[in-house]
């Protein structure tokens, strides 16, 4: 979002100011939701489209109720259901739907990259629902508010964020904002998944879950991303799940309580286990509530130009 665009591309050009403003406005949402009214008519003489070039459950749906909470008129675009099957670019599809007056995109697409390049031919706000491999931003804004909800202060605090690094849109956005909040970072996986030279990100690295587990306050651990592997990356689920998968066996090793994050959605018995996923150490569901809090506060504030 940079200061003359509006948009939201990245957490990657974000200053740390924004990134408080978005959590701050954010907690004042999250106590509207929390009221018996859940409205406000903050939105309502803004048109979104949400277009998803590829498949999502949370995502789409917070960002939908984000913007009916805000009083905003939507409509609704799947890829699967449109006329791009019958070959129409991207750029021509979302010229179509500006055409019938649309203020804002809110878009997910597998391309990395596919946001920007929106962003430099179509006259509309656009906002990363998640571009390929590269960022998931709303996701890393509702990671952070989740972490300061439960821990407090994000600066100091130690997350290390396991697995499938190498594919993940969501680590590379976590990193960088927490990072800019003031936060330790680890990645932690097999050495395959872990990108060359993501040191330079300011990072520390462990090929360890053990001791990843026994440095950390929070561990954030993502889903194998088996439609982005386009080669083997491990011999075996069952030995990834052994080496890299987070049951409670592992978790009453530690003496100390830590907090379990997932982005969803959960490969249950490979990455993490259900006694874990299901206990008291998990806010995986409080992540995808306090998602509809942070999308409201992106919006409003991209619709404002306050950022
Ligand atoms: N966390 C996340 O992006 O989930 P969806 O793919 O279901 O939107």
């Amino acid at each position: 979002m940079s200061k003359n665009v509006h948009h939201l591309l990245g957490i990657k050009g974000l200053e740390k100011g924004q990134i408080e403003t978005i959590l701050d406005t954010a907690t004042n949402f999250s106590e509207l939701l929390q009221a018996p009214v859940k409205k406000t008519p903050a939105l309502r003489d803004i048109t979104i489209a949400n277009l998803f070039f590829e498949n999502s459950t949370r995502t789409r749906v917070s960002f939908e109720l984000a913007e009916k909470r805000l009083g905003a008129d939507i409509i609704n675009f799947s890829s699967s259901s449109s006329s791009v099957k019958k070959g129409e670019t991207l750029i021509d599809t979302v010229n179509n739907i500006l055409s019938m007056k649309v203020d804002m995109v809110v878009m997910r697409h597998p391309a990395p990259g596919a946001c920007l390049f929106l962003s430099k031919h179509i006259n509309a706000q656009i906002v990363n629902a998640g571009d390929g491999t590269h960022e998931h931003p709303t996701q890393a804004l509702l990671d952070a508010f989740s972490i300061k909800q439960k821990l407090g202060d994000i600066s100091g605090k130690k997350v290390v964020i396991v697995g499938d690094i190498k594919h993940s849109r969501v680590a590379l956005s976590n990193i960088y904002c927490l990072k800019m909040l003031g936060a330790e970072v680890m990645v932690c996986g097999p050495a395959t998944l872990i990108p060359k030279h993501i040191e330079k990100l300011g990072v520390k690295i462990s090929y360890n879950l053990d001791e990843a587990l026994k440095w950390c306050d929070v561990a954030n651990m993502l889903r194998i991303q088996l439609e982005r592997q386009d080669q083997r990356f491990f011999p075996s689920l069952r030995e990834y799940s052994t080496l890299y998968g987070l049951d409670l066996n592992r978790l009453n090793k530690l003496d100390k309580e830590i907090t379990i994050m997932h982005p969803g959605p959960i490969n249950r018995g490979v990455e993490i286990s259900s006694d874990v996923a299901d206990s008291q150490h998990s806010i995986i569901l409080q992540q995808v509530e306090n998602g509809v809090a942070v999308r409201m506060s992106v919006l409003f504030l991209l619709a404002q130009h306050k950022l």
